[in-house]
């Protein structure tokens, strides 16, 4: 129950943040510095950010923006790729250790002991991967593009594709491809539950799932629509429905709500939780304190060696050509 001291001490949070607020708002302006959010960011965050997006519209900012300094509201290889592509901007991150569970599941040296093993095949690899995978790739992707690139190269090209199974399977069963595929996996996508949503849609027979290619196959084969969190959240908009089952990590319901306060958004529950909702706890390590403390700080820095740069950013501007 909410009590009157309660109610105090949330008015004075409130007050708290909004004073942080300001002072990030303040230490933006005196360091020209712009402020990426992915969808996946707490919504405190993506409320403050000047550009909130899915990781391709994030790299195409990182890449355009003329402000000095670039705090990226999301996770470490989406901070790498915006320094990549803009080496003459500082690049920073709230978090250090706001990693990415797929990214890790590709190790340098064991992909380049597969990609070795098919020296005639093309390396396609999701933006989830470390800068130095991308030293071993001839075209990222993201999942918004992924589809329209791989189509891109005729039908007979041999192609690895890396380091997402699900995202890999999926593309192999939209296109007719036959990629060869890396083992890996995101510990958040992998884990919705197929029994949860089953229950869920006939709780609400006229939700519609809505699932990001990360998931498993058993996931997206019940799913009305697949695709990035840009294009989930543009289903959730322009489609006329009312109800939608979410099956992405939950931030992308922050957005989707404030665009259609009148429609209804599930998230899809994982497996083993007693929790609803599934939340990617790397995206969720960045905070506002954490966000003011970069910008004050400049501090964690985010750098990538140039030679490293020069053979990253080859991939990753082919996509950009490509998208
Ligand atoms: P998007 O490409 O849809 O932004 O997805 C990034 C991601 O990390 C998904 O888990
Ligand atoms: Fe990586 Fe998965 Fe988190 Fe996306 S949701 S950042 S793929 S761990």
């Amino acid at each position: 129950m909410e009590t009157i001291s309660n109610r105090r001490k949330n008015r004075l949070a409130d007050s708290d943040k909004m004073a942080l607020i300001q002072s990030i708002k303040a230490l933006k302006k005196e360091k020209n510095a712009i402020i990426l959010a992915h969808y996946y960011q707490l919504g405190e965050i993506q409320d403050i950010a000047d550009f909130v997006g899915d990781s391709l519209a994030l790299a195409q900012w990182a890449a355009k923006t003329d402000a000095d300094v670039i705090v990226l509201c999301g996770v470490h290889f989406m901070a790498e790729t915006a320094k990549i592509l803009s080496p003459q901007k500082r690049v920073f991150i709230p978090d250090w250790n706001a990693g990415c569970s797929l990214a890790d599941s590709c190790p340098y040296d064991q992909f380049k002991e597969f990609v070795e093993k098919y020296p005639d095949h093309t390396v396609i690899s999701y933006v989830n991967t470390t800068a130095a995978i991308k030293t071993l790739t001839d075209v990222v992707v993201t999942s918004t593009n992924a589809r329209q690139i791989v189509e891109s190269f005729p039908p007979e090209t041999k192609i690895i594709f890396g380091p997402d199974k699900n995202l890999g399977n999926y593309i192999n069963s939209v296109t007719g491809r036959n990629m060869v595929l890396w083992d890996g996996a995101c510990h958040v996508h992998e884990q919705f539950s197929l029994e949860k949503i089953l229950e869920l849609k006939r709780a609400h027979p006229d939700a519609l799932v809505l699932a990001h290619p990360e998931c498993k196959s058993v996931i997206l084969k019940i799913a009305d629509h697949v695709g990035s969190t840009a294009f989930l959240l543009k289903c959730a908009t322009q489609l006329e429905n009312k109800q939608f089952i979410v099956a992405t990590e939950s931030g992308i319901l922050h957005e989707m709500q404030k665009k259609n306060p009148n429609k209804t958004f599930i998230p899809a529950p994982p497996n083993d939780s007693t929790c609803a909702c599934n939340e990617c706890s790397f995206m969720k390590l960045n905070t506002l304190e954490k966000l003011y403390s970069c910008l004050k700080n400049e501090s964690p820095e985010i750098f990538v060696d140039e030679e490293t740069i020069r053979k990253a950013v080859k991939p990753i501007q082919k996509m950009l050509d490509l998208s």
